[in-house]
């Protein structure tokens, strides 16, 4: 069955199985290879992609159960232009690996959307199911609190 997909603002007709993780369609058909998988059961957040602006595990969403438009990491910002927390990771130099780190911002994206002033405390809450096993934690939390602050 063929799915209608609008991911970072292009639409997509999709022929697959409607029970396909949405990770999947986004690596393996779309080419959108900076989502990363980590575990496959929602515990990492290595996958973590917006669903109209939401954050979403999207190793188990399934394609049929996708409801909005998804943003990746490859359209969080303007084609020429960072958005402002991809700039603060590298200001910061956030990543050590990088795996984990797309779907960190997405999710920290997600968090300045709804909470543009976070707290620590909302911070740490917000971005408790993104694991890094560099332990990135520290910096991650640094350039978040710089955007949220506008430094
Ligand atoms: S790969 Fe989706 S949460 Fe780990
Ligand atoms: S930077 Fe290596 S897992 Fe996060």
């Amino acid at each position: 069955m063929a799915y209608t997909l609008t991911v970072n603002g292009t639409t997509h007709e999709v022929d697959l199985p409607g029970e396909v993780p949405l990770l999947w369609v986004l690596r393996d058909q779309l080419n959108l290879t900076g989502t990363k998988y980590g575990c496959g059961v929602a515990s990492c957040g290595a996958c973590t992609v917006q669903v109209d602006g939401q954050a979403q595990r999207s190793c188990v969403l399934r394609l049929e159960d996708v409801d909005g438009e998804v943003t990746t990491i490859e359209g969080l910002g303007q084609p020429d232009t960072l958005h402002a927390l991809q700039q603060a990771w590298i200001d910061h130099q956030v990543p050590q690996c990088g795996y984990c780190q797309s779907g960190q911002i997405m999710q920290a994206a997600s968090l300045l959307a709804e909470l543009p002033s976070p707290s620590d405390e909302d911070i740490d809450n917000a971005m408790a199911g993104n694991l890094c096993r560099c332990g990135t934690y520290p910096r991650i939390r640094a350039a978040i609190k710089s955007v949220a602050e506008g430094v």
